[in-house]
């Protein structure tokens, strides 16, 4: 099994299960074969198959990153990750907007229930533009807000982001090697982009210093997933 405490510098690869139905994830898995080491599973997934689902996942000998993005009042979001924190995943999303005291109730939680388990803080959601928080009544540009929940993440003891890989260089700059950073919206050269807008390679987001990359599609709508799994694994480490 991987941990998440790895050197900062390493990148590895999730791939997003996206996938509706449970035999056909299982499936997919098999194809990918060994070298796929992480599976994030999503709240499509989670909100279908529940727990059993994240085990049987787990039973294969991946790591599994479970994208729940818990926002709610501290304590119910700290007894949610009681909960799910029981079952064998190695990463789970918290809403980084759900204020300070949310986050250090969930770290609190993680802490108490499971030491191991990355808890990852999202900050403005990729499909939220300046007018989308201009219509919430945030007056900040998305870049300024992912810099400033970043920063309340830290101060509530979060040590996991997931962000954009065109955020990784401005969060690696203002807080160096602290967060775990995971980002999605990043595909193979040469595989379509999808609705993925600003995308980056897998070698341009470990370059910029991303330490997983999240891909879904390039990967599960492949002939051959184990093929494209492993020319991205290779170019990770080159
Ligand atoms: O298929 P694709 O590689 O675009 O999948 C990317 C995965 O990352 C999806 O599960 C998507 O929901 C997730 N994601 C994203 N952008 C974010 C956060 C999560 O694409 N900002």
């Amino acid at each position: 099994m991987s941990d998440t405490n790895q050197s900062k510098n390493a990148c590895e690869l999730i791939l997003a299960l996206d996938i509706e139905d449970r035999a056909d994830a299982l499936d997919l898995l098999e194809k990918a074969g060994p070298e796929l080491r992480w599976a994030k599973i999503g709240l499509q997934m989670f909100t279908k198959y529940g727990p059993d689902y994240v085990r049987q996942i787990a039973d294969l000998g991946v790591n599994v990153f479970l994208d729940l993005k818990l926002h709610d009042i501290p304590n119910t979001v700290a007894k949610a990750v009681e909960s799910v924190g029981k079952l064998p995943i190695q990463m789970l999303t918290i809403h980084t907007c759900g204020g300070k005291e949310m986050m250090e109730w969930a770290v609190k939680a993680q802490e108490n229930i499971n030491p191991n388990l990355q808890l990852l803080g999202v900050t403005v959601l990729t499909s939220m533009d300046q007018s989308s928080l201009d219509l919430l009544g945030i007056q900040q540009t998305p870049a300024d807000r992912v810099a400033q929940l970043a920063s309340l993440a830290k101060d509530a003891g979060m040590s996991g982001l997931v962000c954009s890989t065109h955020e990784v260089q401005t969060l690696r700059a203002a807080f160096g090697n602290h967060f775990t950073l995971v980002t999605p919206g990043v595909r193979p050269t040469g595989s379509a982009a999808g609705d993925q807008k600003r995308i980056m390679t897998p070698a341009q987001a470990r370059e910029v210093g991303s330490n997983f990359i999240v891909v879904g599609r390039p990967i599960y709508g492949a002939e051959d997933p184990a093929a494209v799994v492993a020319s991205i694994n290779a170019e990770l480490q080159r």
